[in-house]
């Protein structure tokens, strides 16, 4: 089990390069089994994540070729139509492959993700929207086993947001007969790029971007290519490491526009930011000042930003408020950051944090992947040595986090 082992206190500055996001290429992926062709994936991120989705894209017949961060795949010879409970416990966007699967061969047998450490996280707007696009869809024994000899076009209004659960009854309604209305959409940058991509492989999809998707099925999608979108989550999470340690680092390969909402709360924290086309600054030399927000579906503050952005409240002047709106479960980070010495008290599902001087490292333990990011933040900002375990959790959504701060100045290396 390799660990993260960091001497804290290092000013940052210098230039990384952002890696593809994370939750778009997984969707994307999955697209490949939606046509017999080719697709040609770019700047697709090397994650644990990304191999777990091709492992389980090879083993139902879908041909894989990955050279770095292009991957090419096909879809001529898919033979196998299940993700079996192996691969879907270790990532839940394996749920992903369910709408894919009916549209284009009509049959689908997908495990039941189960719960995680931040949320209960069902998955019953998914089965809602395909069964009303005619699906017959029944659970047994922690399986969803799925039938539709054709799909047909529906309007379906989620109740809630659903990221995974937009993408799934996108990709579905693409080979469905007719005109599908998906309400209530997920309007996240990934679900605009997952959509493209579907454009660009013949799909009719109106509204990108917006919380109401217009789609008029077709009856085959060819290949295409593709360049995945920058990770503005990833993006944040080094905004936010600057703003906790001081420094002066630019971000390469990416947009300002992807996550307006956090990158206002690092200027109201104190962080000097400008931007380019596809590059962003970040420059903070004092004590950053405390600042509230609470999470909200896009374009408001990400839930996936949370925890990294209260690892800096947790030294700033000031006390601020975290309220989590999206899962239920996602303050894990809560007390390893008080282990760290931080100063914050839970309340429902707000956080409020007194800010401290500084951090003092210790030995922590991740819980999840936006957890760990939160860990490293804090350790590289904090008075002596931490180690973090458990860092697969980090692996699975963060291309060599480690090799890209020690670029900038970080003390930071993996430990086995
Ligand atoms: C996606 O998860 C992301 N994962 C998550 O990123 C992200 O935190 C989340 O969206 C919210 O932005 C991927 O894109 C692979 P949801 P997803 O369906 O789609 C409830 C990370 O750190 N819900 O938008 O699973 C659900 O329980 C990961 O990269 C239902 O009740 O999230 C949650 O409370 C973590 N029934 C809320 O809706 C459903 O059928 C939002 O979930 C679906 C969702």
């Amino acid at each position: 089990m390799d660990k993260l082992l960091i001497q804290g206190g290092h000013r940052l500055s210098g230039d990384i390069v952002v890696s593809g996001a994370k939750n778009a290429a997984l969707p994307i992926l999955c697209a490949g089994l939606l046509t017999a062709d080719t697709l040609q994936l770019s700047n697709v991120p090397q994650l644990q994540d990304v191999s777990t989705m091709l492992t389980l894209l090879r083993q139902m017949g879908l041909r894989v070729e990955q050279d770095g961060h292009s991957v090419v795949l096909n879809g001529g010879a898919i033979d196998k139509l299940e993700a079996p409970y192996e691969m879907v416990k270790t990532m839940r966007a394996a749920i992903l492959v369910l709408g894919p699967l009916l549209a284009r061969f009509g049959e689908a047998k997908v495990s039941l993700p189960g719960g995680c450490a931040i949320g209960s996280r069902p998955v019953d707007q998914h089965i809602k929207g395909l069964q009303a696009m005619g699906a017959d869809i029944t659970i047994d024994a922690g399986y969803i086993y799925a039938k539709a000899k054709r799909l047909k076009g529906a309007r379906v209004v989620t109740d809630m947001i659903t990221v995974t659960g937009t993408e799934n009854l996108l990709m579905a309604a693409t080979l469905a007969d007719g005109e599908t209305i998906l309400e209530n959409a997920a309007r996240e940058p990934e679900v605009g790029d997952l959509a493209r991509l579907l454009i660009s492989m013949g799909a009719r999809i109106e509204g990108v971007g917006t919380d109401r998707l217009v789609i008029q099925g077709v009856t085959s999608l060819h290949g295409a290519q593709h360049a995945v979108i920058a990770d503005r989550i990833e993006t944040g999470t080094f905004l936010c490491a600057v703003a906790a340690t001081g420094g002066d680092v630019t971000l390469h390969n990416t947009r300002s526009n992807l996550l307006d909402a956090a990158m206002d709360k690092l200027r109201e924290a104190g962080a000097i930011l400008t931007s380019g086309d596809d590059w962003i600054r970040v420059q903070m030399a004092a004590r950053p000042k405390a600042v509230s927000f609470r999470t909200t579906e896009y374009p408001g503050f990400p839930t996936d930003m949370q925890a990294q952005f209260m690892a800096l409240n947790c030294i700033a002047d000031g006390t601020s408020h975290v309220t989590e709106t999206i899962f239920e479960n996602r303050f894990m980070h809560v007390q390893e950051l008080n282990r760290l010495g931080a100063a914050i008290d839970i309340e429902g599902n707000t956080s409020i944090i007194k800010g401290v001087p500084h951090f003092v490292g210790a030995p922590v333990m991740a819980t999840d992947l936006r957890a760990s990011a939160s860990l490293v933040i804090a350790g590289l900002a904090a008075h002596g040595e931490t180690l973090i375990e458990r860092i697969y959790h980090l692996d699975r959504g963060y291309d060599r986090m480690e090799v890209k701060l020690s670029s900038v100045g970080a003390q930071i290396e993996r430990v086995k």
